[in-house]
């Protein structure tokens, strides 16, 4: 099978789109780790983001649909947007806030069904008809826990000051906002999120 053109290379992952249009991510060798343990992780993290893609587009999540074609490869949907870390920047006032409004909406849903994203930036949001698409759960996991939710808006708050500067904290205020509306265990995850802040701050 060719695999089609590389579109990108992540971190851990080259993406290619195949003849069909779909989205190919494959991950590769890395040869700093043990084979045996590579072979491990690359299976494990592809396995666990098809099924995270699938579990958060059934809790009403805006994902693309996904399948795995092999140990270490997905094929899903190719979302025909911009990402979220490229448009912010140029919208307007209210365009941003009511993105942001959006991420609440999304990370409220997200916790509300026990997932937790895990790299929560906005090059993992791609923008496609008024819509936020959530891609790369690969270090996510299923988890209910007020620490594993509140880290993971603490990644998310680290993300926005460092890749949208001077726009951030209104973001984060928006963003915050909606998702203590919408979920009911916000509240909570909220104070231990303050804690981890000021563990960081005085370390
Ligand atoms: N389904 C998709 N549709 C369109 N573009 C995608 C899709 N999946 C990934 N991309 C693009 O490829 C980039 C990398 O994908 P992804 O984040 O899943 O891989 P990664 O190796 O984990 O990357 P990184 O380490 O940079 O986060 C995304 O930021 C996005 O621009
Ligand atoms: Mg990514």
């Amino acid at each position: 099978m060719t695999k089609g053109r590389i579109i990108q290379r992540g971190a851990e992952a080259v993406l290619y789109l195949d003849s069909e249009g779909s989205l190919v991510k494959e991950r590769v060798k890395k040869g700093y780790r043990i084979p045996e343990l590579d072979e491990t992780i690359r299976r494990r993290r592809s396995k666990l983001e098809v099924r995270l893609l699938d579990k958060a587009r059934r809790s009403g999540i805006d994902t693309p649909c996904a399948a795995l074609t092999d140990d270490h490869m997905i094929k899903m949907d190719y979302i025909d947007g911009v990402r979220v870390k490229d448009a912010l920047g140029g919208m307007g006032v209210r365009e941003q806030d009511a993105t942001a409004r959006k991420i609440g909406t999304m990370v409220a849903a997200l916790h509300s069904s026990d997932i937790v994203h895990g790299d929560l930036t906005t090059s993992n949001m791609l923008l496609k008809d008024g819509k936020i698409f959530l891609i790369d759960f690969g270090l996510g996991k299923v988890s209910g826990k007020v620490e594993d939710q509140a880290t993971d808006l603490f990644l998310l708050l680290e993300a926005l000051t460092s890749t949208h500067y001077g726009i951030s904290a209104r973001v984060w205020k928006n963003i915050i906002k909606t998702y203590v509306q919408k979920y009911s265990n916000a509240r909570e995850v909220m104070t231990r999120f303050e804690t981890i802040e000021r563990r960081r701050r005085y370390k």
